[in-house]
């Protein structure tokens, strides 16, 4: 078991009704000016956006607002916040949106509170060393931002897609409220439980020694989302299949699952960053498209784990202990429970290659891709195998 540091300052507030509690959760925070940050129009076309609004007039809370982030959100419109928070004298950035609009708010956060360009951060020059606080209301489990240290954002120029790892962004508090995921629509749904699924695999497919405990708590989490995004593909208001998904959302990547582990693999995520960035893709989706090719490119670095998932996760029956079976049968083990994987991807009507993810990529936008994931081979990414420039068309390739 390797030393780990588990920082999770978030407070959560959650269940039905939650965020009639914002008033008196902003006061806690002694903020003076609030600007709400949200994305196209769900928000306001479900009512929620002006339920807070009054809630913020009936509690004396002054606010000013700025809408439109895009899923994949921009820089510009981080720009477009970093000066209106500092022109108006803005404390608090109350995010109500998913990861898009969370990590938009972190970004705005950066900027407003350091100096010089905000992109800095996303290209590694710098650290951040403040973030504005930001809190959540949360409309979509998926990505995990609430809890999580990380922001991700699309620079236009160059549609380079990057992300911000820094404790200082972290939310003061996330409201869940399950009944708010109601209305999204089956994809964003489906690509949100692929998200909760791959933050949890990222960190379970490793190097490290086994931590029993961790990789229960990864396996109990990873068996429960398949089962509940079943249940939501038939009836997307059961309250109860919303609150198990939107709970994993958030401890899927608040660090629980990394514990005592070696920090896990991650090259899934950075291989569809570059996806994301090229072709505005949706999150969740692109991993699912890209994970089989990059499972069956790296299982052979560390088959026993796979073959771990195939049984614990998959319940693919073992005929004895992993430790008693014979190299064929790990293998073949392995490879079952990445087609198993796969299975349910189809079975939520999630990709498993990028044609069926809608894209046809071209050599040369592959050749592009890798040279961008790889920071123009200034890196690898990865930990069950490392993965150079190379190894990244190859994955690419494999998946189209
Ligand atoms: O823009 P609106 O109209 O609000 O529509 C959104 C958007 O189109 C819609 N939506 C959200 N809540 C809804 C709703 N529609 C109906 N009813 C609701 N209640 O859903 C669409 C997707 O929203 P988005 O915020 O983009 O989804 P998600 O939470 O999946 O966030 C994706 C972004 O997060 C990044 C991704 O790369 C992507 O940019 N990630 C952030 C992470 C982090 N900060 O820790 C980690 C992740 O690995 C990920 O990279
Ligand atoms: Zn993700």
């Amino acid at each position: 078991m390797e030393n780990f540091t588990y920082f999770t300052p978030t407070k959560v507030i959650f269940g039905r009704d939650a965020e009639k509690q914002i008033g008196s959760i902003l006061k806690e925070q002694g903020c003076k000016k609030v600007l709400l940050h949200y994305g196209g129009s769900s928000a306001s076309r479900s009512g929620l956006l002006n339920r807070i609004e009054v809630i913020l007039l009936q509690s004396g809370i002054s606010f000013l607002s700025l809408g439109g982030v895009k899923p994949n959100p921009r820089l510009s419109l981080v720009h477009e916040g970093i000066n209106l928070c500092k022109s108006s004298g803005v404390d608090f950035i109350l995010a109500i949106g998913g990861g898009s609009v969370i990590d938009s708010a972190k970004a705005i956060g950066y900027g407003v509170a350091n100096e010089g360009e905000v992109w800095d951060f996303y290209e590694k020059k710098r650290t951040p060393a403040a973030c504005l606080p930001v809190g959540a209301i949360l409309t979509i489990a998926a990505a995990g931002s609430e809890m999580s240290n990380s922001s991700v954002i699309t620079n236009e120029n160059g549609w380079l897609k990057r992300g911000c790892n820094a404790d200082v962004s972290r939310c003061k508090f996330a409201i869940m409220n399950p009944e708010l995921t109601f209305t999204l629509p089956e994809y964003q749904t489906a690509c949100g439980c692929v998200d909760i699924m791959m933050h949890t695999m990222e960190r379970y497919f490793n190097q490290a020694e086994n931590m029993e405990l961790t990789d229960g708590i990864s396996e109990a989490l990873m068996r429960d989302v398949m089962k509940h995004a079943k249940i939501l593909k038939r009836d997307p208001t059961d309250y109860n299949a919303r609150a198990e998904v939107m709970w994993a959302s958030s401890l899927s990547h608040n660090g629980l699952t990394g514990c005592g582990t070696d920090g896990g693999d991650f090259a899934s995520h950075q291989i569809e960053h570059e996806l994301g960035g090229m072709f505005d893709v949706a999150h969740g989706a692109g991993l699912a498209a890209i994970w089989g090719s990059w499972a069956r490119y790296v299982y052979q670095e560390n088959p026993l784990r796979f073959a771990k998932f195939a049984v614990n996760v998959h319940n693919i029956p073992s005929s004895t202990d992993l430790e008693d079976l014979t190299e064929e049968e790990i293998d073949s083990l392995a490879l079952a429970g990445i087609k198993a994987m796969e299975n349910f991807y189809h079975s939520i009507d999630m990709p498993t290659s990028l044609t069926e993810l809608g894209i046809s990529v071209t050599d040369e936008q592959i050749q592009e891709l890798a040279e961008k994931c790889s920071f123009g081979q200034t890196r690898t990414v990865g930990i069950v195998k490392k993965l150079d420039k190379q190894d990244v068309i190859q994955i690419y390739q494999n998946a189209r």
